[in-house]
C-alpha cells in the first residue's frame, strides 16, 4: 500500500514512518529534514502552501495517509491563535479535500480536547478543549470528520526525537540522569505511552479496518511527578533533585487541564491485547536510547 505520513520528521511521524515502511510504500513530508535511517520517498516543505500539499498528494497517491503534522506548542498557539488555526485546521481540511475518496485519513489527535474535571475520558464524553492550541485540535478532528474514510485517534506520548527539538522526556531524562534539580506538576494526570509502543498500536489499529474515534494510550493514569519518579526508578538514580510542583499555582500562557487521562477500553476490545503500562513503556524508552529508529 501507499502511505503518506506528514509529519514524518517529528517525534511521532517518524516513529510511524519507521513502523510502516518495513511492509509499505512510505512517502514522508516535513519542513525538517528526515532523519531515520529507513529508506523512504522523502519531501521537503511547508504544507501550509496549497500547491506543495496538493503535489504531495498527488505524486505519493495515498491508500492511507497519517496526518501527524501540527503546530504543538500549546503557549505558542495561545499566542498566535491564527498561525494555530492554519496549522491544525486550515492544513488538515485542504489535505482532507485534496485526499482520493478511497483513502483513509488518519488524524492525530490530542487527550487535550477535554476539560480535566474528570479522569479516564472515553471516546463517548463530551470535549470540552481550554485552550488554543487543543480548541484548533478538536476543529481539526471535524475536519477530518468530513474524509469518506477517516480514523481519528487521540493520544499522548514520549520518546527520543532526532535531537533537534528535544522532548519533554528527553528533558527529564537528562535532569535525572545529571542530578539537575527538577520540577514536577503533582496534580497533572494523563495516561501516556511509549511513541514507539503508540506506532505499533497505530499500525494495528488501521490494519483491524476500524473506522471512527478511537483513544490509544498508555493503561496507566499518572501525574507528571510519579512519571518522573518511575523513570528515576529505572534509571537507579538518586532522586533527591525531584521537587512537587502544582499546575494549579504554574502561570502558563494557556490554561491547562488538570486530568486528561484517556481510556482504552474500546482499543483493547478493538485490539485484542492490554495498552502497555507506564513502568513497561518507561523500561522500553530507556533500552531504546542507543538504538537506532527503525531498531525501536
Ligand atoms: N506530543 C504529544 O504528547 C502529543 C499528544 C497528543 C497529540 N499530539 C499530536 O501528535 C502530532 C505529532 O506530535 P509530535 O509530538 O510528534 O510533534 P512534532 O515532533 O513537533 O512533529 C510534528 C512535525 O510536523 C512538522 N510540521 C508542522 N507543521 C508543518 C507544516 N505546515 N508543514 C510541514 N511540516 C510541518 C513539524 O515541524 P516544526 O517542528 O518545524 O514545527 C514537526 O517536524 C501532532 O499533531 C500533535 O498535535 C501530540
Amino acid at each position: 500500500m501507499n502511505i503518506l505520513v506528514t509529519g514524518a520528521s517529528g517525534l511521532l511521524g517518524a516513529h510511524i514512518v519507521s513502523r510502516f515502511a518495513c511492509a509499505h510504500n512510505v512517502t514522508g513530508v516535513d519542513r525538517n529534514p528526515w532523519w531515520g535511517e529507513r529508506c523512504i520517498q522523502f519531501f521537503q516543505g511547508d504544507l501550509s502552501e496549497p500547491a506543495f500539499l496538493r503535489d504531495i498528494i498527488l505524486t505519493s497517491s495515498p491508500d492511507i495517509l497519517i496526518h501527524s503534522a501540527g503546530m504543538i506548542d500549546v503557549d505558542g498557539c495561545e499566542n498566535n491563535p491564527d498561525r494555530a488555526l492554519q496549522s491544525n485546521v486550515e492544513i488538515t481540511s485542504r489535505l482532507v479535500e485534496n485526499t482520493p475518496p478511497q483513502c483513509k485519513f488518519v488524524y492525530i489527535s490530542t487527550d487535550a480536547v477535554f476539560s480535566g474535571a474528570s479522569s479516564f475520558w472515553q471516546e463517548t464524553d463530551e470535549p470540552k478543549p481550554l485552550n488554543v492550541y487543543a480548541r484548533t485540535k478538536f476543529e481539526g478532528e471535524r475536519a477530518a470528520v468530513k474524509a469518506s474514510a477517516h480514523l481519528i485517534l487521540r493520544t499522548n506520548f514520549y520518546g527520543w526525537s532526532s535531537g533537534r527539538k528535544k522532548t519533554a522526556a528527553e528533558w527529564l531524562h537528562k535532569a535525572l540522569r545529571d542530578g539537575e534539580p527538577i520540577n514536577l506538576f503533582d496534580d497533572f494526570f494523563t495516561t501516556p505511552i511509549y511513541a514507539a509502543d503508540l506506532a505499533r498500536c497505530l499500525e494495528a489499529t488501521v490494519n483491524s479496518g476500524y473506522r471512527g474515534l478511537l483513544h490509544l494510550a498508555g493503561r496507566d493514569r499518572v501525574s507528571k511527578y510519579e512519571f518522573g519518579l518511575a523513570m528515576g526508578r529505572l534509571m537507579g538514580v538518586s532522586m533527591s533533585n525531584v521537587r512537587r510542583d502544582s499546575l494549579a499555582e504554574a502561570k502558563f500562557a494557556a490554561p491547562r487541564a488538570k486530568d486528561i487521562s484517556l481510556g482504552t477500553e474500546r482499543a483493547r476490545a478493538l485490539l485484542g491485547f492490554e495498552m502497555p503500562g507506564c513502568e513497561q513503556g518507561l523500561r522500553r524508552f530507556l533500552s531504546d536510547q542507543a538504538k537506532s529508529l527503525s531498531q525501536r
